[in-house]
């Protein structure tokens, strides 16, 4: 298995991220940190616990961590996860130990002892994992790649340029996309590309299974928000989000990459938060080299959405085969 661990803000989409990194055998999941995005930290860490117990998932080191982005004020993302973070989903509580030290901690220890390199998914905003980088830059050779999901070569969501997680903590991004770090950039572009229809959406909340219903459930939720956003083809469908970049992960053949150099937009204003992403290949407009070949950032173009979803389906759907 491929060894991993996630950064997460848990959040829906996160969630059914969790569902799938914790059910396909593909990973083997080391650690989870936990960062402030969607809802406030506590609550990421609280419903962090009971997904993680609702997917029958073995004991797994989870800790807090950063509570808010290093310039930006916080905000708040309950307008699409619902005032818990888990839209209507209610879970029991969970007994799962809290690893007594912060985050970015817990992410040093396990990167330095794991025996091979490690990928880095992070669906948060970026706070955990640039500190990391500036504290510890002993972890750097440990991290095989971040795969991130945050950013967009078009047109953001959370504001007309930005997309969520970037936006929530710019400076962060821009320390992770410029660290010579390998990045791959998994965007809007593919995070609405991967999606379940309303009938499947209903054929699982009648499921047997509790991690099918729940799946169906997030999957409901969303599927009023994305609809709102008029980002997702398909009356009732749903994108799985963030749960596509852990499918990413899993099957990097799903996915059509562009190796570029992405800087985020860090100026107060309409651009704060946007990624800049240098498609130019060899000489820029100026003359300049755009350097895209020695970019350590791979950019997610495209993504096999119908084989995507499919993997997820597979994984969190026990009436069918992984
Ligand atoms: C990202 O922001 C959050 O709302 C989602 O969980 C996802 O990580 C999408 O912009
Ligand atoms: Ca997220």
């Amino acid at each position: 298995p491929i060894p991993v661990v996630l950064d997460v803000d848990t959040g829906v989409d996160d969630a059914l991220a969790l569902l799938l990194a914790v059910r396909h055998p593909a990973l083997e999941l080391l650690a989870i940190s936990c960062a402030g995005g969607n809802v406030p930290i506590a609550q990421v860490v609280e419903n962090t616990r009971r997904v993680l117990d609702l997917a029958g998932a073995p004991p797994v080191p989870i800790a807090a961590g950063m509570h808010r982005p290093l310039v930006e004020t916080p905000q708040d993302a309950s307008y699409v996860h619902g005032a818990t973070g888990l839209g209507a989903l209610e879970l029991p509580p969970s007994g799962r130990e809290v690893e007594p030290v912060h985050a970015v901690e817990l992410l040093r220890r396990t990167l330095l002892a794991a025996s091979e390199p490690v990928t880095v998914i992070a669906l948060a905003p970026l706070t955990n994992v640039a500190v990391l980088l500036r504290m510890h830059p002993e972890v750097l050779p440990r991290i095989a790649r971040i795969v991130m999901m945050g950013g967009a070569v078009g047109a953001g969501n959370a504001t007309a340029a930005a997309e969520f997680n970037v936006w929530h903590d710019p400076e962060a991004a821009e320390i992770v996309l410029t660290s010579g770090v390998p990045v791959v950039m998994y965007g809007l572009e593919p995070f609405y590309r991967a999606t379940v229809p309303a009938e499947r959406i209903a054929q699982l909340g009648r499921s047997a299974d509790p991690v099918a219903r729940a799946a169906g459930s997030l999957l409901a939720h969303l599927a009023g928000v994305t609809e709102d956003e008029g980002r997702v083809d398909g009356a009732g469908a749903a994108a799985i989000g963030d749960a596509g970049t852990v499918a990413a992960v899993i099957d990097p053949t799903l996915l059509q990459l562009r190796r570029a150099p992405v800087r985020v937009a860090l100026a107060e204003g309409p651009t704060r938060g946007c990624t800049v992403v240098d498609l130019r290949s060899g000489l820029g407009a100026g003359g300049e080299a755009t350097k895209d070949a020695e970019s350590h950032v791979e950019v997610v173009l495209d993504l096999d959405g119908a084989r995507c979803a499919e993997l997820f389906l597979a994984a969190v759907d026990a009436g069918a085969a992984v």
